[in-house]
This record gives C-alpha cells, structure tokens and sequence, in this order.
C-alpha cells in the first residue's frame, strides 16, 4: 500500500510521474470517448482554465468574504434561468454536478411533501425508466420509493404510464431533456400536464440538454417545450460541466419560484460558531468551478453556444447516417448530441468489444444491447476514422473474430 513519503518530491518528479500515470489514459483529445469529456475548443478550455486558476483558493462558501464569487454565482443562475424561461421569482442556486443537483430537487420535493401532504409517510416519486440513476441514489438516502415506469416504443416517456402508477404516497415526477441512454427527450408538457392535475412537484433533468436544447431549437430544431415555459415545471437540473463548457465541479438547481427555492436551504446554529447556513448539499465549493462556469458563459455568449450546437448536431447527423448506412439502426430519434445504435443482426457487444482494440473508449447501452455516444467537438474530425473503423469492427464479429476484451457495461 502506499504511504506518504517520508521527504517531499520535487514538482518536476511529480509532473513526470503524472505524465507517466496517464499512459493508460483513453486519448480523449483524439474523439476516442463518447461520455465523461465536452471539450469546445482550445479557447474555451483556456478561458475556463485561467479564470479557475484565478479563483483557485477562494471558497464559495463564503459569499461574504468573496463578494466576486457570489456575483459570479447569482449572474450564472440568472443566465441559465433566462436562457429556460424562469420567471422574475424564478430562483436558483449552483452546485457542484449533475448529482448534487438532482439530490436536492428530490430533497426539495419531500420537504414540500411534509408541509402540502402531511400524511404521506413513506413518499413516492415516479420517473422514467431511462430517468439518472441520481434520482434513485437520492430517494435511497433521503428515504423515499422511486418507481419506475416503462418507457415507450420509441423511448420517450409514456406519460400515460405514469399517470397510472400515481398513487396516494406520489409526491414527485420527472422527466428528461434528454434522457442520457438513447438521448430523446421526454414529453414534458404531457407530464408536467398530469403532475398538475395530481398537484405533484415535477423535476426536469435537463442535466444533458440545459446547455445545449434551447439553442438547437433556436436553430430551428423540432424540441417541444422542455423548461420553465411549460406549466407545472417546478425544478430543473441544468449541468454547466457538460455542455455549458464549464470546468468541472459546475452544475445548477432552478426553481420556478423562491416558495419551492426555500426548501432546499439548510441552517443550523446549536455549536459554538454559531449559524451555518448554505445553499445546497456541499460546504466548501471551489471558487475556480464558479469562476470558470461565469468566464465560459460570458465568453462563448449566445452566439457562441449556438455554433457549437450546430456542429454538434451536424456531427451527430453524419454519424446518424453513417451508422445506417452500415446497416445498424438508431435507437429512437435522438434529438441533440447523444445517440446510441445497435442491431438485431449482428452482436453489437463483440463488435464493441473490437471496435475498443482500436482504442475506442466504447460506452454500452443495456437495453437494448447497444453502443452509446455522447458527442462534443473532439469527435467532429473523426467521424470518418470512426465509421471506418465501426466497418471493420462489424466485419469482424460477423467472422466470429472478435474478442473479449474487459470493459464493463457500465458507462
Ligand atoms: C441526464 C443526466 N442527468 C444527470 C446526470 C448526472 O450528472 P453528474 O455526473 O454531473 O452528477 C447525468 C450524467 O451523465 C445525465 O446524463
């Protein structure tokens, strides 16, 4: 096992030491990873990179100490409400991913429970089953039942279905924009019309799509309503890390209004320093995440967003096509830039597994067997090489030539 060294090391030991740590490493740059990475451009990722460095000490937690990063955070929130039609008492607050922000819409939504629905004990909160599985984490921890509903034929939400599985204990609905595995976004309208019929708190995870739906539907993109716009949208997830270009350790929680804001808070004074008080789930929040999501936002600007969503979407067409034209069918009809693919005719896991001997980093989908894609710009000047090589990862499972290689289906 090892143990700190007994004297300390030079930095450039260190920095050839984590050099060398990295040989293992998939070659994100080169587009070989469809999950974990949303790189737009060398600009960006410098811009993120020096305004985090800036704030590379400071601590969110404390607004009062570090006024900049409270503005930096209240100008963020604002902007994401903006950009999804939040209201003048629409309310927000940034937190530091995806999961802490689902976790606390869920948090959110019991608290309102205990005070609207007194007598439900054990809460209940029905979701889609390609919902994240943070709302399952979540509802372990904070002691509520997830339920959840088959998707349609086509992998949307069925709203139907889950109008049907309300029960006297739900509390909750959710709905994605999009949801992660096939990259389809859920009928929001049509759940969030049955959550206001049941007067159930609905949460749309727009964790994928925040940054990037309404700007393909600027784009003139077919996407129905998925944000504040539609009644009965209560809170949303809009992640910064992934296609708001953000450094790491940056996602927002929103509310449509400061009543449902309220129960996310948190205060405690019985210690001797007197009152705590925080927004969200962590305590300390890196300075450099808040700072860098606030430069990025500000660099790329609407425009910006908008020319990396249309390359984006042009990317996901071209390799939409190209994966057809192989004789492989498109899961659903994916909508931004997430897409997953498989066939009935050939074993799509022996082909991922030979497609990963050629260094792809390749993400599985369960149901049905597939392979999954989520795209950024690294993967713009490879869509070629990577069809080529999809070809011939087909070819070769088709000769019973593939390989068992290890790596799980896991995302
Ligand atoms: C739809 C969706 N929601 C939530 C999350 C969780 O985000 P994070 O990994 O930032 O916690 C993800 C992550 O991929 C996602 O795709």
């Amino acid at each position: 096992m090892t143990s700190l060294p007994k004297q300390g090391k030079s930095w450039s030991e260190l920095d050839g030491e984590m050099d060398a740590a990295r040989d293992g490493d998939v070659d994100w740059r080169r587009g070989r990873v469809g999950v974990y990475i949303h790189y737009a451009g060398d600009e960006v990722l410098d811009v993120a990179k020096k305004a985090y460095l800036k704030f590379f000490s400071e601590n969110g937690l404390g607004p009062r100490a570090f006024p900049s990063l409270a503005r930096f955070e209240s100008d963020v929130v604002a902007m994401t409400l903006r950009l999804l039609h939040g209201g003048s008492d629409a309310r927000g607050a940034m937190t530091t991913g995806g999961t802490e922000s689902i976790f606390l819409a869920v948090k959110s939504a019991r608290d309102w429970a205990r005070v609207a629905r007194p007598a439900v004990e054990r809460p209940h909160i029905v979701v889609p089953q390609t919902a994240h599985p943070a709302f399952n984490k979540a509802a372990d921890w904070l002691g509520i039942e997830v339920q959840r509903v088959p998707v349609g034929a086509d992998f949307h939400a069925d709203a139907d279905a889950m109008a049907a599985a309300i029960g006297p204990r739900t509390i909750m609905l959710v709905g994605s924009a999009p949801a992660f595995p096939h990259g389809v976004m859920d009928p929001i309208a049509d759940i969030a019309a049955v959550a206001l019929r049941h007067d159930l708190w609905m949460h749309v995870d727009a964790c994928v799509g925040g940054f990037i739906a309404p700007f393909a539907k600027a784009l003139g993109e077919p996407i129905g309503d998925f944000d504040f716009a539609v009644p009965g949208v209560v809170s949303m997830s809009a992640d910064l890390h992934k296609y708001g270009y953000a450094a790491k350790g940056a996602s927002t929680v929103l509310y449509r209004d400061a009543a449902a804001f309220k129960f996310q808070a948190y205060s405690f004074s019985d210690w001797p320093r007197g009152v705590y008080a925080t927004q969200t789930l962590v305590g300390t929040r890196a300075g450099g995440a808040i700072a860098a999501a606030w430069a990025v936002m500000n660099f790329l600007g609407e425009d910006g967003y908008r020319a990396i969503t249309r390359r984006l979407l042009d990317t996901r067409r071209a390799i939409g096509a190209g994966v057809e034209k192989l004789g492989l069918e498109i899961w659903g009809r994916p909508e931004l830039s997430i897409l997953s693919y498989g066939s009935a005719a050939i074993d799509i896991a022996q082909v991922a597994d030979r497609l990963s001997t050629r260094g792809w980093f390749v993400g599985r989908l369960v149901e049905p067997p597939g392979i999954h894609l989520m795209l950024n710009l690294t993967h713009e000047p490879i869509v070629e090489e990577y069809l080529g090589d999809l070809d011939w990862a087909m070819n070769e499972a088709r000769a019973g030539r593939a390989r068992k290689v290890e790596q799980p289906a896991t995302y």
